[in-house]
């Protein structure tokens, strides 16, 4: 790995395992842990440190100095990557969805104060940059220039995904995973031992395509997962009143931070499974906590 990046990694925290301590859990026999990757880098937290790692090398061994992504305005990605290209040297250029907004949203803020360059793209422009994948698509890409799709989705993510599930030290019978481009779920999948059940939980709508992308991702063909669809709670970043009561509640008994958007609805999914008895008495649950607590900034 580049020197650079060894250095930047000697920074990150090692990785916690925290059992919840909940009645309802005792009163159905589970037992629940979470990975708190959240607590990997006060920035470049959760699955965002472990999906860029192995691009970021990648790029500095083809020696870019430019790294060009696309995210939201409260893009957890492109946060990370903002400030990951500040630590290595890297000029970053984000393209944001959508009109430049007259107050930066505090996600964009961080980003032009680490010297992100910000170009932000109209809907339906945003929408066909979807299609480049590779690392070279993206038309009109200078020399030195690296292009890294949406999320961080590319097949290097999985690499450092991967590494993850050797750090769970427990036994376990199910792995849970919030879901946006699936690119995390495939790097576990890969990786997790095969009597595991990996259970991953769509945060946007109509995600019924995800299935189809992950199984594509995956190194080799496996059927211990699935993508549950019905935890959107409206779309993606929609939030109800019923989620945030069970944030508030979540996080006053375990005192684990939880954000709406990604892991606030997969816990809510896990205990409605468990309400429903998907899971046998006796089993142990193991949720990763991928982060994003900065994006919680933009619900008040
Ligand atoms: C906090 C958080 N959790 C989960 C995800 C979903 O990850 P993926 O796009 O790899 O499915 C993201 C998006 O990258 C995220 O920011």
């Amino acid at each position: 790995m580049h020197p650079e990046l060894i250095k930047l990694e000697e920074t990150f925290k090692s990785s916690i395992l925290t059992k919840i301590d909940d009645p309802l859990l005792l009163k159905y026999q589970i037992e629940l842990w979470i990975k708190r990757d959240d607590l990997l880098h006060p920035v470049i937290s959760g699955n965002k440190w472990r999906k860029l790692k192995y691009i970021l090398d990648h790029a500095l061994s083809l020696g870019a100095d430019t790294i060009i992504s696309m995210g939201g305005a409260y893009s957890n990605h492109l946060h990370a990557l903002a400030y990951a290209g500040k630590m290595l040297g890297l000029k970053i250029i984000g393209l944001v969805r959508g009109e430049q907004p007259d107050i930066l949203t505090p996600t964009l803020l961080d980003m032009t104060n680490w010297g992100m360059e910000l170009r932000f793209v109209s809907r339906s422009d945003y929408r066909m940059l979807r299609q480049y994948k590779g690392w070279q698509d993206l038309p009109g890409l200078q020399p030195r220039q690296y292009w890294l799709p949406e999320g961080g989705a590319q097949v290097l993510a999985l690499k450092g995904v991967a590494e993850l599930v050797s750090d769970i030290n427990i036994p376990y019978d199910t792995l849970c995973v919030p879901c946006g481009t699936g690119t995390t779920l495939a790097g576990i999948v890969d990786a997790v031992p095969g009597q595991v059940s990996m259970l991953g939980f769509a945060a946007l709508k109509n995600a019924g395509f995800l299935a189809g992308e992950v199984g594509a991702m995956l190194s080799q063909p496996s059927n211990n997962w699935l993508i549950n669809l019905d935890y959107h709670f409206g779309g993606f970043a929609k939030t109800s009143t019923e989620l945030n009561a069970f944030i508030e509640d979540f996080e006053l008994k375990t005192e684990v931070p939880l954000e709406p958007v990604y892991t606030g609805k997969m816990m809510y999914a896990i205990y409605d499974f468990i309400k429903k008895h998907y899971f046998k008495p006796g089993q142990r649950i193991v949720a990763v906590h991928t982060g994003g607590l900065q994006g919680k900034r933009g619900f008040s």
